[in-house]
């Protein structure tokens, strides 16, 4: 199996603002010394306490940013987040990424359809088929993003205020997979959805890994929705990846922080 993404020696440290006129900002570190491999189809839920840097390892993993230090590669390429759009647009084409929170990540004045079809433009990707018009062919692709996530094909003529929120997120997630990525990234995706449609959502992230032979990368904080969607996790305390293995570890955690977050965790009916 070849490794979707490579992280070696992974750190990003952020000055803090100065305390007074003669007083440097003082240095947190976000993430300390993170090396990860992650295998092509793999599905990594990436989990640990708040402020422990697991949003600040996706933002790097998915070249959103740049470490302070260390390499991630994909496939073998280096990733490097402060190059060109140019530069980096095939590295856009291998992913797409869906935060937390389906209000905040979606334009209001945009429809569906112009918000689903944006990477494409973006990232220049070619219009398929023999139509002439690019508008056609990206409406196609639209088209049956929309359907794979469930969503009704009148949806591209509307806005996202008409939506409920777990449907905002369906609409944020054909966004993310609209034009064929590899490696889908998800950010909490769930956490702002009601346990009901919580559920499907995970059931369509499932459906996706499946049909498209996605890796994914998850972070949450909910170790039921890990565990119900990834094959490996990866558990972080102040920076570092404490324990790394297959998610069935979560059955029997013997690293104390991994046993703190599953005590925590509420039991699954
Ligand atoms: N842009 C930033 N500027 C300053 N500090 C930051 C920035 N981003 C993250 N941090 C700090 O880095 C640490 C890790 O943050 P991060 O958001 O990655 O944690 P997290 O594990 O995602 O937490 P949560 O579960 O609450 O989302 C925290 O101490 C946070 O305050
Ligand atoms: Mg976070």
């Amino acid at each position: 199996m070849t490794d979707a993404l490579t992280a070696v020696g992974l750190h990003r440290t952020y000055r803090l603002p100065r305390r007074g006129p003669f007083e440097p900002g003082p240095i947190r570190t976000a993430v300390d010394g993170v090396d990860l491999v992650v295998p092509a189809g793999a599905r990594l839920g990436i989990v640990g306490e708040s402020g422990s840097g697991k949003s600040t390892l996706v933002r790097l993993l998915a070249g959103l940013e740049a470490p302070t230090a260390g390499t991630v590669t994909a496939s073998g390429r280096p990733v490097v987040a402060s190059a060109s759009a140019a530069a980096m647009r095939w590295f856009r084409r291998e992913t797409g990424v869906v935060f937390q929170d389906p209000y905040a990540s979606l334009d209001p004045r945009m429809r569906v359809g112009q918000i689903v079809a944006e990477p494409l433009r973006a990232m220049r990707v070619p219009v398929s088929g023999s139509g002439s018009g690019s508008g056609s062919s990206h409406a196609g692709m639209v088209a049956s993003a929309l359907e794979r996530v469930d969503l009704p094909s009148d949806a591209v003529d509307r806005y996202p205020h008409e939506f409920s929120g777990g449907q905002r997120q369906r609409i944020a997630i054909a966004r993310a997979i609209v034009h064929g990525p590899r490696i889908l990234f998800g950010d909490e995706p769930m956490s702002a959805l009601d346990v009901v449609v919580r559920a499907r959502v995970i059931e369509l992230f499932h459906s996706l890994a499946a049909e498209l032979g996605l890796t994914i990368v998850l972070v949450s904080h909910d170790i039921g929705v890990v565990q119900r969607l990834c094959d490996t996790i990866a558990v972080m305390s102040a920076g570092r990846i404490v324990e790394h293995g297959p998610v069935s570890l979560l059955d029997a955690p013997t690293h104390p922080v991994t046993r703190a977050l599953v005590e925590a965790a509420p039991t699954l009916p």
